[in-house]
């Protein structure tokens, strides 16, 4: 049998363009929507029906992230924790888990970054759980937006197979942005472990997805159109995703809310 997925929640970084909030604090621990911004990717892997989670972060703020979810038994998980030093990279997170034994080489494992929001319906956790029963390989998700040069970006044929990944081009061959949720099977350590750092001096997690590309082994799955996707690494966005969730929210609990008379008029 399959060992169970496991699921890696980085949460460490600099959150540079969120200071000065984030010189004394985790930008993963910023309100939204009346939560810590970490709830949100920590509820999308529960989703997916991982339990047992690491979460990695910096030497300063892992003891607040200790503190605030402890061993995870509250929320019926098993939680554990990993210092990330310095800011190497999102693909980093393999050879950390490796380290400290979460990932052993056998089992799969799904790694969401810690300041990634998905907001969606049914459709959602059906393509969720799609990836999540895929044993073999590595699925990536795409969605299209507005200002593809911010993101990585997957480039499709016509028949809708991958092609290739960039890291933010200043000229996109599409504007299909990949969020920052990712599946892999078990050989995502060993991979990673034969990553070179970048001109910019991080291990990148679109160079461990080009390694699954170039073996025909990545897969990936639009969105559904109701998804609403917030990369929370700016002050505008972090604006925006407090506003939109405090709104879906009032939309759930005051009967009296205009949008849910219209939808119900509809
Ligand atoms: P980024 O937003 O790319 O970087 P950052 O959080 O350091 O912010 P800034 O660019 O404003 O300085 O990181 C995306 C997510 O990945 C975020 O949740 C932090 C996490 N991360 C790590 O935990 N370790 C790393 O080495 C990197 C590069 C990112």
């Amino acid at each position: 049998m399959q060992p169970q997925r496991k699921g890696i929640l980085l949460a460490g970084g600099s959150g540079t363009r969120l200071h000065p909030l984030t010189q004394h604090t985790s930008k993963h621990l910023l309100p939204v929507g009346g939560r810590p911004m970490i709830h949100y990717p920590l509820a999308t892997l529960i989703a997916t029906g991982i339990r047992e989670i690491l979460l990695i972060s910096t030497p300063r703020d892992l003891p607040a992230f200790q503190a605030k979810l402890g061993d995870g038994s509250q929320f019926d998980l098993h939680l554990h924790y990993a210092e990330q030093p310095r800011p190497e990279g999102i693909a980093q997170a393999f050879a950390i888990a490796a380290h400290c034994g979460f990932l052993t080489g056998a089992e799969p494992s799904a790694l969401i970054l810690g300041d990634n929001l998905f907001h969606g319906g049914p459709a959602l956790k059906e393509t969720l759980a799609r990836a999540a029963a895929r044993d073999e390989g590595a699925t990536l998700f795409y969605l299209p937006v507005d200002t593809p040069s911010d993101y990585a970006i997957l480039k499709l044929s016509d028949a809708g197979q991958p092609l290739a990944l960039e890291e933010k081009p200043p000229a996109p061959a599409s504007n299909y942005a990949i969020p920052g949720l990712y599946f892999y099977d078990a050989q995502a350590p060993a991979l990673a472990s034969t990553l070179k750092p970048s001109p910019r001096g991080e291990l990148e997690i679109t160079d461990l997805n080009r390694l699954y590309l170039t073996r025909g082994q990545l897969h990936t799955e639009a969105l559904p159109p109701d998804t609403t996707w917030f990369d929370l690494g700016t002050h505008s966005a972090l604006a925006r995703a407090n506003h939109f969730i405090i709104g879906s929210q009032t939309r759930r609990d005051d009967p009296k809310d205009s949008t849910r008379i219209a939808k119900a008029s509809k």
